[in-house]
């Protein structure tokens, strides 16, 4: 069995990948005489606690906006039928424009939003969403989720913040907020809502006091942040779960935002030669395989790209993947989390949950 590649975090910046895209290109794309199987692409969906359909595969639009409304439209073209957005990324008017411009009906297209924690008190969820789906040119959404479960200060101020720069908590909590978004199911302004970046005690209080059971929890799941108990814990509630960030420390985001934690310089997950090793025999990327290790594992993958080829190879990324394989996939869960700004947001987040230490204090923006 290959070795792990885990470095020692302080050991990190003598081992930086200087691999460069272009490389990895030509390295998976190039003649692979050692393939000998064809594993055939799908396009698996999967039923959600509404009886609604998400495909594995879908798009995400996290930066890069000026490329996004041509990003999405292509995508929508080469066959992606799920778009994950949100209010904080300032993409959604390049989303319904790339959506319109892609010629695909909309009946056709999943669409996911999110709402932001300055608009978390009750009497501004629905205008949040409308806001929303003004931007995104559509009458309704297909899944609207709480961003974070933290309330910041009601007001027009994203990230509002005394002198000091320390976020300003709102005074609702996320359960007056849920019972706001289940509103907007009856008024049918979104299908379903759900949640992000909950921990499990989160989840649970919904549960406990609210009538809506979440149909998605989009979270970050990768080799290297697998959260076995916590994925196991949804499926059985019928929880939906959507993977972001599922190329793991890949988006340079990690590597410089404020709170960057020293853990995110570590190898990139595409980067371990297990991945390497199974691309080739299945004659993918590391990056697909990885995308394949969690639709095969149940759950939606939203990779983010605004380059032509990346953006259909993460398509070509629902392949069946050997019970052997991912088992080994699994070995490589270091409990490495990323995206973590509980210090920023002054919430501790993802409590009960894996890789929460070394969280360092630092602005998002
Ligand atoms: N709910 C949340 O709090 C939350 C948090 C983070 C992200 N998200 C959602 O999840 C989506 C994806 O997460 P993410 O953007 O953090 O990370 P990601 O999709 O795991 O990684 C994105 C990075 O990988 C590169 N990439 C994509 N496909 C590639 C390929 N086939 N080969 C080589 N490189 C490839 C992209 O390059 P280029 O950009 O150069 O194309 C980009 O730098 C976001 O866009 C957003 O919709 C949600």
């Amino acid at each position: 069995m290959t070795s792990l590649s885990i470095l020692p975090v302080r050991a990190s910046n003598l081992f930086r990948t200087t691999f460069k895209r272009s490389q990895a290109h030509a390295a998976w794309f190039g003649a692979s005489p050692n393939a000998h199987r064809t594993y055939s692409t799908r396009s698996t969906r999967i039923t959600l606690n509404t009886g609604a359909r998400i495909p594995a595969v879908g798009f995400g639009t996290f930066q890069d906006p000026d490329a996004q409304e041509a990003a999405v439209s292509r995508a929508l073209q080469a066959g992606y039928r799920l778009i994950d957005t949100a209010r904080v990324y300032d993409v959604e008017a390049q989303v319904g424009k790339g959506i319109k411009a892609s010629g695909v009906p909309r009946e056709e297209i999943f669409l996911a939003t999110k709402l932001w924690c300055n608009q978390f008190h009750p009497d501004d969820v629905e205008g949040a969403l409308d806001e929303s789906l003004r931007e995104l040119d559509t009458p309704y959404v297909d899944l609207f989720m709480m961003h974070y479960p933290c309330t910041f200060a009601r007001g027009d101020e994203r990230f509002p913040r005394d002198a000091n720069g320390k976020m300003l908590a709102g005074t609702t909590t996320f359960v007056d907020t849920w019972r706001a978004m289940e509103a907007l199911v009856e008024m049918g302004k979104t299908k379903a809502i759900g949640v992000s970046n909950f921990s499990m005690g989160e989840i649970q209080k919904l549960l406990d006091e609210c009538d809506v059971v979440p149909a998605v929890h989009q979270m970050e799941v990768h080799p290297y942040l697998q959260q076995k108990d916590f994925n196991k814990w949804l499926q059985g509630w019928g929880i939906h779960v959507i993977q972001f960030s599922p190329l793991g420390n890949m988006n340079e985001f990690y590597r410089t935002t404020g709170w960057s934690k020293e853990v995110a310089q570590m190898i990139r997950v595409t980067d371990q030669p297990l991945l390497k090793e199974l691309g080739e025999k299945y004659n993918k990327s590391p990056v697909q395989v990885v995308l394949a290790w969690g639709v095969n594992s149940g759950r939606s993958v939203i990779p983010k790209s605004v380059i032509d080829w990346q953006i259909q190879q993460n398509l070509e990324a629902d392949f069946e993947l050997e019970p052997e394989d991912l088992a080994r996939i699994g070995m490589l869960d270091v409990k490495a989390r990323f995206n973590d700004p509980s210090l920023d947001y002054q919430w501790r987040l993802y409590s009960d949950l894996e890789g929460i230490e070394g969280v360092v204090d630092g602005k998002t923006h």
